[in-house]
């Protein structure tokens, strides 16, 4: 036991779960120490990682866990130091253990005087639960800890538990669905093999079609069974033709090859630097692979190209070296798989050889800034190389895939002119510092690849402003809205 500072503690709403202090106990408290009662020590704990009341991040902080009242009734008596045990010796950090935190303190609020209300504690079991899907707090664990039935504790969270249940079994049939073993699929979700399969073959999304035939949006029918757009529309959709696909989403089938969309179709990916239209995968899904076959899309982005996998029920694998992907069984995009590619090193992640390769790449050094926050400071993306170091990632990647891939396999590299225009009138940029399609085009046929389509992909004009246009215009700078797919065969 130690006396401590109570100016030097912290409060932590988060933790401490009383709804609202009661001055009533306050007042006791301080009566009674008006004739010299005296008082068990409070309970603390120092933590790092802590992000205080005004935001700052990173912070140290010695928390309390138990006995607030008793700092606020010391401090109204002019004592400016209590007596305090540490719950633990050494200091926690905050954000891995916010739960047995708060359960700690819940226990220490349960066992003595001043009660917590079944308020307060409804709302512990409600916040833990929720911080958990997991479940590695059971009901009769948290029953214990609460001091409440078991029974109490399943009414309070029975909701909160099912809608976890129908979202992990969500996540597990989607990445059934595009094609990862269920080997893989358990040690995401971190259950037995047994278990996974179990739930392969038995969920139920009840009747999406009694649902749609009420008038329901496909939002509403996601957000019921707590799964994603993607999935809601793979499952609309199942065992429908790609055509009848088209149809069902309102997207024009081009039979030509040039693909011009207007916008993403915003329920297939996500929200995403350089995000591409779903459309645009769709098509070439239809012209270059057929149901059953195997994608890479080995920089995935915000996901549109699983997405889209998964409605045109084609398997999918996907990578992205951005740090949200790295292991974390909850992941908004559990099929993202983290991986840093450096083709030099001749690692090839991929488990099995793909039927298409869909390449989104940079675009050299545009969004580098956008890219670089995504990414982990010491492991850049590809749009912070030089040109000589990009050109390079290239001509090695194309290799590596020749290498690792069927004599079959088709590679989609979708890519744009970069060229030197800002503040350039096009008569006087500098050629030597612009990558283009052609470029590509070079690096693919010298590394085994021959190019059978090149389709336009153009970008909309509309994101350029009027006063871009005029500023352009007046100086004779022509922009790129042009945007290329490079569709290659192996050459054998
Ligand atoms: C053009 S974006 C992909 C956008 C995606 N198709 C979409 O529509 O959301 C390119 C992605 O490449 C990733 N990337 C860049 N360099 C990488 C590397 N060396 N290894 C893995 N991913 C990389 C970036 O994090 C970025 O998400």
């Amino acid at each position: 036991m130690k006396s401590i500072k109570i100016k030097d503690l912290t409060w932590d709403p988060a933790i401490y779960p009383r709804t609202a202090k009661s001055q009533q106990t306050i007042n006791a408290y301080a009566e009674a120490l008006s004739i010299n009662a005296k008082f068990p020590p409070i309970k603390i704990q120092r933590v790092f990682n802590y992000t205080n009341a005004n935001g700052n991040k990173s912070m140290e902080a010695t928390i309390i866990l138990d006995g607030n009242h008793r700092c606020v009734a010391f401090q109204e008596n002019g004592i400016k130091e209590i007596p305090a045990i540490e719950w633990k010796d050494t200091p926690l950090d905050y954000e891995e253990n916010k739960t047995a935190l708060l359960l700690e303190s819940a226990q220490c609020n349960t066992i003595h005087g001043d009660r917590l209300t079944p308020n307060d504690k409804k709302q512990v079991a409600r916040d833990i639960a929720s911080k958990d899907p997991e479940c590695a707090y059971t009901e009769t664990v948290l029953a214990e800890k609460l001091g409440v039935s078991q029974q109490t504790v399943n009414a309070w969270i029975t909701d909160i538990r099912a809608r976890q249940r129908t979202n992990r079994n969500s996540i597990i049939l989607k990445l059934s669905l595009l094609g990862w073993p269920q080997e893989k699929i358990a040690e995401k979700i971190g259950l037995s093999r047994n278990r996974i399969s179990e739930i392969v073959g038995n969920t139920s999304f009840g009747n999406i079609d009694t649902l749609l035939a009420q008038g329901r949006e496909m939002e509403y029918i996601a957000a019921h069974y707590q799964m994603d757009l993607a999935l809601t529309w793979a499952i609309k959709l199942q065992r429908k033709t790609d055509q009848e696909k088209f149809k069902a989403l309102g997207w024009g089938l081009r039979t030509w090859d040039q693909w011009y969309f207007n916008n993403c179709d915003e329920q297939f990916g996500d929200d995403w630097p350089g995000r591409i239209p779903a459309q645009l995968i769709a098509h070439t899904l239809y012209y270059f692979t057929k149901p059953g076959d195997l994608v890479l899309d080995p920089m995935a982005g915000g996901g549109v190209v699983p997405d889209t996998c998964l409605v045109f029920e084609r398997k999918c694998q996907a990578f992205d070296l951005a740090a949200q992907y790295k292991k974390d069984k909850q992941d908004k995009r559990p099929e993202i798989e983290y991986h840093h590619w450096e083709p030099q090193k001749e690692i090839w992640p991929v488990t099995k050889k793909p039927d298409l390769i869909f390449f989104d790449p940079p675009y050299y050094t545009k969004k580098k800034k956008e890219y670089e926050q995504k990414a982990n400071k010491d492991i850049p993306s590809i749009s912070s190389y030089t040109k000589k170091d990009y050109i390079k990632f290239f001509k090695d990647y194309f290799t590596l895939a020749h290498k690792n891939t069927k004599p079959t396999t088709t590679l989609a590299f979708l890519n744009a002119d970069w060229r030197d225009f800002e503040s350039t009138p096009a008569a006087e940029e500098k050629p030597d510092n612009a990558i283009t399609i052609f470029d590509y085009h070079r690096l693919l046929s010298e590394t085994g690849w021959k190019t059978i389509f090149r389709i336009e992909c153009p970008l909309s004009s509309e994101r350029l402003t009027g006063n871009q246009v005029q500023k352009m215009q007046d100086k004779r700078i022509l922009g790129t809205i042009g945007r290329t797919l490079l569709i290659a065969k192996k050459n054998i």
